[in-house]
């Protein structure tokens, strides 16, 4: 038996680690109907984890018990060293939330609420970390100086949504939960917003814990990825390791001749140098191809629910794997 990564093998007690949320066993039952059935993970100071999963995955069931906004059924969880389901109104101060959907305040102002909802923060100040950020930065950050004095409820769509994300941010928080943040940005919108994220977790050490559903965001944003799907997590790393978990082959193509060839290989580097030592300098067009995340992600996700399918199945005296 191998003692667990972050525990003292002398003497088995948790040695000091950069661990921000803990989560083990989390379990979530709503009336008869189990969403969550076991989900352990962890996030590290500084990392940016991105959950993925199907519409009803339980992706915001999870986001939400972690920010101490539902209760779980069980489970073991430590959110900056605390239980979120009792913790105190300091540790709030230190989480910034952005909910997958709220609607409020549509007849404040845009720096008028961020001043507003800053000023909370000021009692939480520290040496190292002064809160909350300057309003006026924030309003640059999320690209909405021109409708600072706009009232809420006039806001666009995606305008509305980038509130949202200064008003995650603008306690300075040192865990940031962010639940589909992107829904409704236009291509400048999200890119700006990538750049924020990579500002925060390399800039400021903040922990950010983001769900998605557009995986070309996730694979430019997560450091680590978890795959949720029908409660359980299916898949935990980078989209490196998770591309090789489904498939070690690599697609090759290349053109010669004006046709088109595409090899699929184990070791596109071998192959790579032996198509070009044996080529007359008519290969053009060369390109090595691993499984996106996308293709990753279905064939997960895929996997998971073929195997559901198949205990169905054999609930009902079908074939038994
Ligand atoms: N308050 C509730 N009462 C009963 N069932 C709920 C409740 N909240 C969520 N559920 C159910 O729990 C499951 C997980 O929901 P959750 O909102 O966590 O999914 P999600 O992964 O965030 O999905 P999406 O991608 O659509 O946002 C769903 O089947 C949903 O219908
Ligand atoms: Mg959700």
């Amino acid at each position: 038996m191998s003692a667990r990564p972050d525990t003292d093998v002398a003497t088995g007690l948790p040695s000091p680690s950069d661990d921000v949320v803990h989560v083990d066993d989390l379990r979530m039952r709503y009336g008869t109907v189990d969403v969550l059935h076991g989900v352990s993970f962890r996030a590290r100071r500084g990392e940016v984890l991105v959950v993925l999963g199907p519409n009803g995955a339980g992706k915001t069931t999870i986001i939400e018990i972690l920010e101490g906004f539902r209760m779980r059924s069980a489970g073991t969880i430590e959110v900056l060293g605390q239980d979120p389901a009792t913790a105190d109104e300091a540790w709030r101060a230190r989480i910034g939330v952005v909910l997958q959907s709220w609607r409020d305040h549509g007849k404040w102002r845009v720096r008028e609420l961020l001043q507003h909802l800053g000023s909370f923060y000021a009692p939480y100040s520290t040496a190292a970390r002064s809160r909350p950020l300057d309003t006026d930065d924030v309003v640059e950050m999320v690209r909405l100086r021109e409708h600072a004095d706009q009232r809420i409820a006039t806001l666009s769509g995606g305008q509305r949504r980038r509130l949202d994300v200064a008003i995650g941010i603008i306690g300075r928080p040192e865990l940031l939960f962010l639940d589909e943040p992107t829904a409704g940005f236009d291509p400048q919108a999200r890119r700006d917003f990538h750049d924020l994220v990579h500002r925060l977790s390399d800039l400021e050490g903040t922990t950010i814990l983001l769900t998605t559903h557009d995986l070309d965001e996730a694979e430019k944003l997560a450091d680590r990825i978890l795959i949720l799907a029908g409660g359980r997590i299916v898949a935990n790393g980078s989209a490196d390791q998770l591309a090789r978990e489904v498939s070690s082959r690599a697609e090759v193509r290349w053109m010669r001749g004006g046709s088109n060839f595409i090899h699929a290989t184990d070791d596109a580097a071998g192959f790579v140098r032996n198509l070009l030592a044996h080529d007359d300098g008519e290969v053009t067009e060369l390109e090595v191809r691993r499984a996106s995340l996308e293709d990753t992600y279905m064939t997960l996700v895929q996997r998971h629910e073929t195997g559901r399918r198949d205990e169905t199945l054999a609930g009902f005296g079908g074939p038994t794997r």
